[in-house]
Order: C-alpha cells, then sequence, then structure tokens
C-alpha cells in the first residue's frame, strides 16, 4: 500500500513533529495541498512552508497545486524541495506545455482532475505525465465525504493504461480505500483520517488490512 498523507487537516504548528512521524509510519510521499483562494476558495500556504518541511524527513514531497496558472510556482516549489507537481486540467491553458517544463526542470508531472472532469480530460496526453491525480472529492477542503461516481474514470484509465501511475484524493478512509484500490489506484492521498488518529501506525495498519481485504 502506497499512501501520501497529506499535511492539510493536521494542526501546522506541529509539523516539525507530524513529518518525521508519518515517514516513520511508512508515507511513501508527502502530499503538499496548496490553494491560492481563486481556484478553490480557501489559502492554505505556499512554497516556504514546503522549504521549512524539507529538512524534517526525506521522502519525496509532492506539490498539489489547486492553483489558477500553476506554471507561475512550478520553479518555486521545485527550488523548495519537490520531486513532483500536480497541476489541475481545469486550470491549464497549455497542459502539455506545463507537463514539457516540468520534466525539463526534473520533476515529476502530475495531472490532476475534479469529479466533474471527465477521463477524457487527461487521455490525449496521458504519455507525457508520470501521475494522473483523480480527485474523489471536489477540491477546496480535507474532511468531505468520499464520491463513488468518480471511480468510474480511474477504471476507465487503468483500461486504458496499465502502466499509469494513478493517484486518488480525497474522502480515503478504512472505508473506502478497498473500492479505491479495486479500481485500480496505485496511490492514496489521506488526510483527515491521519490527522484525527492518536496512533498513526494504528492508522496505517487499518488502512492497510481495508487495502488488501484482510
Ligand atoms: C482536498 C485536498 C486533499 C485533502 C484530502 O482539496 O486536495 O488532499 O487534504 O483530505 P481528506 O483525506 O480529509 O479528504
Ligand atoms: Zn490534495
Amino acid at each position: 500500500m502506497k499512501l501520501a498523507p497529506s499535511i492539510l487537516s493536521f494542526d501546522l504548528s506541529g509539523l516539525r513533529e507530524s513529518v518525521p512521524a508519518l515517514e516513520s509510519a511508512g508515507a511513501a510521499v508527502l502530499h503538499l495541498d496548496v490553494m491560492d483562494g481563486q481556484f478553490v476558495p480557501p489559502i492554505t500556504f505556499g512554497d516556504a512552508l514546503v522549504r521549512s518541511l524539507r529538512p524534517l524527513a526525506s521522502l519525496p514531497f509532492e506539490a498539489h497545486l489547486m492553483t489558477l496558472t500553476p506554471e507561475r510556482q512550478f520553479e518555486a516549489f521545485a527550488e523548495a524541495g519537490c520531486q513532483r507537481i500536480i497541476f489541475h486540467a481545469e486550470a491549464a491553458i497549455h497542459a502539455h506545455r506545463h507537463t514539457q517544463a516540468l520534466r525539463s526542470m526534473g520533476l515529476e508531472a502530475g495531472l490532476a482532475i475534479n469529479p466533474s472532469t471527465p477521463a477524457e480530460a487527461v487521455l490525449s496526453i496521458v504519455d507525457e505525465v508520470d501521475l494522473v491525480l483523480v480527485m474523489t472529492v471536489n477540491p477546496g477542503y480535507g474532511g468531505q465525504a468520499f464520491l463513488p461516481f468518480t471511480l468510474e474514470k480511474v477504471r476507465r484509465l487503468r483500461a486504458a493504461r496499465p502502466d499509469l501511475t494513478i493517484e486518488v484524493d480525497g474522502g480515503i478512509a478504512p472505508e473506502t480505500i478497498r473500492s479505491a484500490r479495486e479500481a485500480g489506484t496505485d496511490l492514496f492521498v489521506v488526510g483527515s483520517y491521519l490527522a484525527k488518529a492518536d496512533d498513526l501506525g494504528a492508522a496505517f495498519q487499518r488502512l492497510e488490512a481495508a487495502w488488501s481485504g484482510s
């Protein structure tokens, strides 16, 4: 099971402890939710926070840019220490140019789609991206209910590209992770379920048990 914990719902003043704890618990990658108050209503944080977190762990960082004109921030998040940058198809006039720009900077390029955006929005350039992020809630807030209809897109993408890395984001918990896995998901963003947990190790174990169906 590969988890991408999101720090969105964590107490930001406690990240000096939470980030190493997430790495020790077995996180595959740290998921950083960047919101600009335009693409989505809230404003979260920018590259300065990412730069401060970078020395706290050695796992890869991925920035999930829920921003208009995401390309304006590619360089800043790369310099802050991200290995992958995920931008939204809905916010990209030239998505292919963006993936080329990211790859030329030595980064992995991820392309995200909202629940209402069809899989076709990414299929034409799917061979030019390193990962597709299928939103399983509407972006903007942690703690929302998982939207099962979004898994149909995971199934379609998986059928079209057996080797594509597919990530889901939103509402992932022991009750939902199995269905996301069965649809073809490789990597799972988990935010509020981990932020609420008293014991991160136990929370990872409950997710793993549900993921494996045991
Ligand atoms: C939502 C963010 C998610 C969020 C997931 O806009 O992109 O990454 O942190 O949180 P949960 O797991 O609580 O749905
Ligand atoms: Zn996210």
